[in-house]
């Protein structure tokens, strides 16, 4: 675009909406402490989704880890912070962090998905945040567990849901988000209220000072800025649990809708790998390839994760790369000797009851557990070929090339200048592309 065009259309934003044009201003850009490639679905509330190379990583970064808040983020006070335990036991208690953190302290590796995770992929639509594959991350969480607190006060036999809230507000009339847990989840030795993520104290977008960990359930029951226990004899009743977060525990016709009862409340995820590399559509080089990207599972322990390149005909292992325990997400490689042709990589993950990702998705009217085995169409060239696509076809498209008709010697200065100009040409693959433009567009 001319410079003065470029002026012309920001004189004409600014004429029409000259209100709203600083506040776009003051919403773009990288969120403070957030890695700078964070997709951005929302700043307020908080709403960001860790982007593709994020799944090459064993243990999520803090600041690439996905945020998701139904409510505006609270700047808690640790002065004037203590959590309380109520409702359906003998002994009801408030305690601060200092006091809680003398209960025996326990860690563990634990991926966290959002129940929604996948939702933009659904066709037809369903309203939500439209996450691709990142709402999801894997981090070591370091707390107490949430069974040495609830003994402390008591529990009645009466109890059976454990009602989770935090120090967050609803904005405007929407309703509080809240969720409960089973007791039998909640007393899972496994299952944390954790004050520590990856050896730091919480952020706030994290759940500062304290969250729940339910390792292998969805995102939605790791209820952050944890304030309140509450024991219940029932299922907990609020919107959260009666009507958000419910599936049909099978498949309806897509675009139907279902009546809640109908449903039932989230809870483990399900088996799910995701391809970090290569990307979808991309170019390469023949030789040596490497795909990779991370697996998991919910309460029923990953087994293997397997990749096809003839579009699921055949399968072979792939090489598990990390150790992170039975809750965490294990990083996962293959190596290929990428010959050229088109491909359809895909990558399925198994459950150690046998359970594979679905080739086909069932729909479901909020979006969730999406899992089907993802697909990459990936081209290899010969190397020289790739060479080309990559470092010539970026600022321009090949008509502007395939006009020349240059000799080598030509071609080795045409090279070079657009090397001056910023392309990007690997030193061992210079000389091979110049033949190839030689041979291709010769005099
Ligand atoms: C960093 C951006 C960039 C990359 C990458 C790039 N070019 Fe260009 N190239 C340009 C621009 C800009 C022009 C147009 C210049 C003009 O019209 O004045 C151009 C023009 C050309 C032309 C027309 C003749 C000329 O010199 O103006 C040829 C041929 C060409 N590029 C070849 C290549 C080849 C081969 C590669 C890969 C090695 C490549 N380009 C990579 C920016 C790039």
């Amino acid at each position: 675009m001319s410079t003065s065009s470029h002026i012309a259309r920001r004189a004409f934003l600014g004429a029409t909406g000259s209100l709203l044009l600083p506040q776009a201003h003051a919403q773009s850009g990288p969120v403070e402490g957030k890695a700078p490639n964070m997709i951005i679905h929302s700043r307020r509330p908080e709403d960001y989704e860790m982007p593709l190379d994020g799944f090459l990583q064993a243990i999520t970064p803090v600041e690439s880890f996905y945020v998701r808040s139904h409510h505006y983020t609270p700047q808690v006070d640790l002065e004037r912070y203590s959590l309380h335990v109520g409702g359906e036991v003998a002994a009801p208690y408030s305690i601060n962090l200092r006091d809680l953190k003398k209960l025996p302290r326990v860690e563990l590796v634990g991926v966290m998905e959002c129940a929604g995770n996948g939702r933009s992929f659904y066709a037809p639509k369903v309203p939500g945040l439209q996450w691709t594959n990142g709402s999801v991350g894997n981090a070591r969480w370091a707390g107490v567990r949430l069974a040495d607190v609830l003994k402390t006060a008591n529990l009645k036999a009466t109890a059976r849901h454990i009602m989770l809230d935090g120090a967050d507000v609803a904005i405007g009339t929407m309703p509080k988000f809240q969720r409960s847990i089973p007791i039998k989840k909640a007393i899972d030795p496994d299952t944390m209220l954790a004050y520590e993520m990856n050896g730091k104290p919480l952020t706030p977008s994290h759940g500062f000072p304290l969250r729940v960990v339910v390792p292998g359930w969805g995102g939605d029951c790791w209820v952050k800025w944890l304030t309140g226990i509450q024991v219940l004899d029932h299922e907990f009743d609020g919107f959260f649990m009666k009507t958000g977060y419910r599936h049909p525990g099978k498949g309806v016709p897509p675009g139907s809708t279902v009546d809640p009862a109908q449903m039932k409340p989230i809870e483990s995820v399900h088996v799910k790998s995701v391809i970090a590399t290569p990307r979808d559509n991309a170019t390469m080089g023949q030789g040596t390839g490497r795909i990779a990207g991370a697996a998991w599972s919910g309460e029923v322990p990953l087994a293997k994760v397997e990749v096809s390149l003839d579009g699921g005909r055949s399968w072979s292992l792939a090489r598990l790369t990390s150790s992170n325990g039975k809750w965490g997400w294990q990083t996962w490689d293959y190596a290929w000797n990428a010959t050229p042709g088109v491909y359809k990589i895909m990558a399925r993950a198994t459950d150690a009851n046998g359970y594979a990702q679905p080739a086909e998705q069932e729909w479901n009217p909020s979006g969730y557990l999406w899992n089907v085995i993802q697909t990459v169409r990936v081209e290899v060239m010969p190397m020289s070929a790739a060479a080309y696509t990559n470092s010539c076809l970026g600022c321009h498209n090949e008509d502007l090339i395939r006009g020349q008709k240059l000799t080598r010697a030509q071609w080795e200065r045409e090279v070079d200048k657009m090397m001056r100009w910023g392309a990007q040409v690997p030193g061992d693959q210079k000389t091979g592309l110049i033949d190839y433009l030689t041979t291709k567009f010769k005099p």
